[in-house]
């Protein structure tokens, strides 16, 4: 069976189901890394930090337009699936490689099973959200996270013996990894004191492409500095545009504010366990933090995990809401709400079961 990581917010899916799945020794799990993240920070610090070897197929794609990266994706994983004939494929959250491994299995007749299914922020402006709705029409098994996912694929049609609730598998990376998580000394090694800090990250085209809307973020994010000290890891992406904006120095230069390079899981992990409340406009953040009970301003009109605001930690915001509701979590005390059904760590394991159920039967 093949596992697809295209980019940074795969991995940490891909890996406890590659652990979980190594448990049975009549399955074979093989890891498929499209390379659409590359970098050491994006890509390969992952694998490490997750005990994962490394990829042992990498189709190195690389950069591009979505039309590139899909389309060289299709060919490419199609051309390996006609060698290796995998018995199934599981695809993992939303991103380009997502839909063109899907895509690819579906027209061969290869079973596809879609990790992170259901999820719809109902805007397609985004990316993600054609990936998401196009993957699940053609996924023969979709794996949700929560039940809202199991609402949203029902009221598109899809066969409810498709779907199986499993619940989050970034939950159980997480927990696999919270001693070391918490052993780390990333945050201390910063200067960072528990609880005095936010953890900021941007990355989305609709946040960071465009030089108004990020030069009025980034004017925010300094004069909140002011009052919280503030921990920026910077995707590759927002760093190219901060630079051709002409943002990027003036940002270094913001006393409270500290610019990182991408951490890869363990380390970002440390920071985010530590901070005070996150600023992003991630998915997956929006997620950990409140299974963490930290709260969450996320910088986005919708989003695809409405039981992060719901039943959780997270607040959607537009820029110029941001110092008030920072001012606002500031001044009331942290709770911790009590975390969706299934966001116990053993996701992996009812994936497994799953699985077993459909090949080994
Ligand atoms: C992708 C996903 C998004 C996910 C995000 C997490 C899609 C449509 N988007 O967006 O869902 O939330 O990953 O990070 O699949 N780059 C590097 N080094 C790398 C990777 C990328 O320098 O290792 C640069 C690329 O050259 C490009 C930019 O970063 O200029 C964006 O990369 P890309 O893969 O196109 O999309 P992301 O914005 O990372």
């Amino acid at each position: 069976m093949h596992l697809i990581g295209a980019a940074r917010p795969n991995f940490m899916k891909i890996g406890p189901l590659f652990h979980a799945i190594k448990q049975n020794p009549l399955l074979k799990g093989v890891i498929v890394h499209t390379g659409q993240h590359y970098d050491r920070n994006m890509s390969r610090g992952f694998f490490e930090d997750l005990g994962l070897q490394q990829p042992h197929i990498n189709l190195n794609i690389g950069s591009g337009t979505h039309a590139e990266q899909t389309g060289r994706t299709l060919m490419s994983y199609g051309e390996l699936l006609l060698k290796e004939n995998p018995r199934l494929v599981v695809v993992v959250g939303d991103v380009n490689a997502t839909l063109a491994c899907a895509l690819a299995a579906a027209k061969l007749g290869v079973p596809v099973a879609h990790l992170e299914a259901g999820l719809r922020s109902y805007d397609r402006t985004m990316p993600e959200e054609i990936n998401r709705l196009l993957t699940d029409t053609l996924a023969d098994r979709l794996w949700t996270p929560s039940e809202d996912a199991d609402q949203n694929l029902i009221k598109e049609g899809i066969d409810p013996a498709r779907i199986k609730l499993v619940g989050n598998i970034m939950i159980d990376s997480l927990e696999m990894m919270r001693p070391k998580i918490e052993a780390d000394r990333t945050a201390k090694s910063l200067g960072l004191k528990p609880r005095e800090y936010a953890v900021v990250t941007l990355h989305r085209p609709a946040t960071v492409d465009s030089g108004q809307k990020l030069s009025q973020m980034i004017r925010i994010l300094r004069e909140l500095s002011e009052r919280l000290e503030l921990v920026f890891p910077v995707h590759p992406r927002t760093k190219k545009n901060l630079e051709e904006f002409g943002l990027w120095r003036e940002l270094g230069r913001t006393t409270g504010l500290k610019l990182l390079e991408p951490l890869s899981y363990i380390p970002f992990m440390n920071i985010l366990f530590n901070s005070r409340l996150a600023i992003t406009d991630s998915g997956g953040l929006q997620e950990e933090t409140t299974y963490l009970g930290i709260p969450c301003l996320t910088m986005r009109p919708n989003t695809e995990r409405p039981i992060t605001v719901t039943r959780g930690t997270n607040r959607l915001c537009k820029a110029e809401e941001l110092t008030g509701l920072v001012h606002e979590i500031l001044e009331n005390p942290l709770k911790k709400p009590d975390p969706p059904k299934f966001w116990d760590g053993k996701t992996a394991q009812r994936v497994t079961a799953d699985i077993e159920r459909m090949l080994l039967k």
